[in-house]
């Protein structure tokens, strides 16, 4: 049995021993489009970094690529890049990741484009200046397609997911900053609430926290299921059909161990400034909370003009086929030029 095997079958143990520690009463929320819903495939081989693009074509279809420089805030496994390169042979790509193994992995598939692609490692808040160092002012167009890989979310050593054993880590950058172990310890109950309150939406953040930081007392807080039997014991497990009760505490933490939102905040606040006249953002949001931040940058701020007044959906199609685009929305604006014309 391979390792991921030997993780998942763990994992399907835990999940049913947790079914013992339901709460008399507790009745589990029901699920919302909006939860970051986890779709491991049990027997996904990690060495292989394969992560399905999600609405590749109408991301290419809002950029509408030209000759000129554009960049990929999130190369992940380099697939929107690759449809941009692919779209027109006059187009670059400065391709950004904060995970030196995406980097790797991107670099390696997208190799027959030679210099036409090229490989930052840093986070997207920092977009204007990694441009700057390239000595480039402005591109034509920016794709942004936000949160984790499939790699990433499967890697059990990067502790993600509640569904493979792993340290408790959370982080997408592994040489540097603070793990979700480290947040949880260094916190307060109430501290630690609120971040699962504000960034997991969830309502029985209190509960949890104090479960949370119960287990850590008791040395019972080693791995990622430890963490979720300490969520099950404060809330109850699953329901059949449900969301796992693990879901918005683990993406509450992980939001939080990536500053991913003050990220987000500030790659809205530079876009205008490095998207030429005339070119397009495009941005994939995955929860409810980056699509407000998104919506609000390009209805607020006279820099945008926006392609799409709705957020666009995955079609049925990719729908079925690649479950992490069910929660995908595409927002697209076009920079104005000086004159506020787009
Ligand atoms: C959903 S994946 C991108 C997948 C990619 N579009 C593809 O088609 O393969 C998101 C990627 O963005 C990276 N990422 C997330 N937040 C980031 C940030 N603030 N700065 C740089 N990279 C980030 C993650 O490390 C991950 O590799």
């Amino acid at each position: 049995m391979s390792e991921v095997s030997v993780h998942a079958t763990r994992a399907i143990e835990a999940i049913e021993s947790d079914a013992q520690l339901a709460l008399p009463g507790v009745v589990v929320e029901s699920a919302s489009e909006w939860v970051w819903a986890e779709e491991v495939g049990e027997e996904a081989d990690v060495a292989d970094f394969v992560h399905a693009t999600v609405m590749k074509s109408e991301v290419v279809d809002a950029l509408r690529p030209r000759a000129g420089a554009y960049v990929d805030a999130t190369v992940g496994g380099g697939g929107h890049t690759e449809a941009i390169l692919e779209a027109h042979p006059g187009a670059r790509v400065i391709a950004l990741d904060r995970d030196v193994v995406a980097l790797d992995a991107s670099r390696a598939k997208l190799a027959r484009f030679g210099d036409r692609v090229t490989f930052v490692r840093t986070s997207f808040g920092r977009v204007k200046e990694a441009l700057g160092e390239l000595g480039i002012e402005s591109v034509e167009g920016i794709v942004a397609d936000l949160g984790v890989s499939s790699p990433q979310l499967d890697d059990a050593a990067r502790g993600m997911s509640f569904r493979r054993e792993g340290p408790i880590d959370m982080r997408m950058d592994m040489t540097s900053g603070e793990t979700a172990m480290d947040l949880i310890e260094r916190l307060s109950d109430d501290d630690l609430a609120d971040v699962i309150f504000r960034y997991g939406e969830e309502h029985r953040s209190r509960r949890i926290a104090r479960s949370i930081k119960r287990a850590l007392a008791d040395g019972q807080l080693g791995t990622t299921l430890d963490l979720r039997r300490a969520i099950v014991r404060a809330v109850g497990p699953v329901r059949v059909g449900g969301v796992d009760p693990a879901t918005r505490t683990f993406q509450g933490l992980r939001i939080a161990v990536n500053g991913e939102l003050e990220e987000l905040e500030t790659l809205l606040d530079v876009l205008p400034d490095i998207v030429a006249p005339g070119g397009v953002a495009a941005i994939l949001s995955f929860h409810s909370l980056e699509d407000r931040l998104v919506k609000r940058a390009f209805h607020d701020r006279v820099a945008w003009q926006r392609l799409t007044n709705k957020p666009l959906v995955a079609s049925e199609e990719e729908a079925a086929n690649n479950p992490r685009s069910r929660s995908a929305k595409l927002r697209a604006a076009c920079r104005c030029s000086e004159e506020g014309e787009p």
